[in-house]
């Protein structure tokens, strides 16, 4: 994948500016055709960086920049609901440097982009399982989902240390200690009893999930939630990911016919 920017060099334009291409694309997609949830699996950062030479992180942090700019394109495409994947309960398993310096990555992001995402009317939230993760973290967490809460522009949520099984196993153990206690008839556990019990309790299921760097699986990403989730996979890395890349995206998924396991008529 090329790439011309430096070692941890930020792009400064703001996407729109560099990338017209988006908001032409976007405004080709008639609203009741944008998907208003969208997912991603935003993976090939550490493949960015290696392949130049330089250490994982590096594409990380490049990664972020990334994220930001998805973040501010994304209301102007239509897109209502992100989810971004930033950090499964299977990532442990990297070395203790990568894994502190995307917790640091994740800490540095909310407190230097809360005004912004404040100011940009962005809601933000965070699903996976938060017992683990350091308690600093949890504290700037809690703080800015409380912050952005009666933002409606565009419902951010991040995923770490989320893991699509944990959840669902999670769910399932609040639904049996809730039927245990007589809070709800064993007889009412049913579908709706389930989500509600999920991390993304009260977000619409995605629309469309889609995964950058050419890998074709969806790792433990949101397992319920994307039954019947359109699937994209680019092989971008994404580092290389763009407002304009999304935007075609957006714009390919205008012309799927989604059926829901019915009949087209
Ligand atoms: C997968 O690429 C990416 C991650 C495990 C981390 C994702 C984190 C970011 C995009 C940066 C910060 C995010 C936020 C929300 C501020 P990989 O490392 O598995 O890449 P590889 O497959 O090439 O090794």
């Amino acid at each position: 994948m090329a790439g011309n920017e430096t070692a941890g060099g930020a792009a400064a334009l703001p996407a729109t500016a560099r990338e017209p291409g988006a908001s032409r694309a976007a405004a080709a997609t008639p609203p009741a055709r944008v998907p208003a949830h969208v997912a991603v699996i935003m993976d090939g950062n550490g493949r960015w960086a290696t392949g130049r030479g330089w250490p994982r992180l590096v594409g990380h942090r490049r990664g972020a920049e990334r994220v930001k700019e998805v973040v501010t394109a994304a209301p102007d495409l239509g897109i209502r609901w992100l989810t971004l994947y930033a950090f499964s309960t299977e990532n442990w398993k990297r070395s203790v440097e990568e894994v502190i310096g995307l917790m640091r990555l994740f800490s540095r992001y909310i407190e230097r982009e809360a005004d912004r995402l404040s100011e940009e009317g962005v809601r933000m939230r965070f699903i996976g399982d938060r017992g683990p993760l350091e308690s600093r973290l949890r504290r700037l967490m809690d703080g800015i989902e409380a912050r952005t809460a009666g933002n409606t522009r565009l419902n951010l949520t991040v995923a770490i240390n989320y893991g699509g099984r944990d959840e669902i196993l999670r769910a399932a153990q609040a639904l049996v200690a809730a039927a245990a206690s007589g809070e709800i008839a064993p007889g009412a556990a049913d579908e709706a009893a389930f989500a509600a019990r999920l991390d993304t309790a009260g977000l619409p299921d995605p629309d469309l999930v889609i995964r950058t760097s050419g890998e074709t699986r969806i790792s433990n990403f949101l397992l319920w939630q994307s039954a019947y989730a359109e699937y994209e996979f680019t092989p971008t890395l994404w580092p290389d990911f763009t407002p304009a890349e999304l935007a075609a995206i957006v714009a390919r998924y205008g012309q799927r016919e989604r059926r829901f396991g019915a009949v087209a008529v």
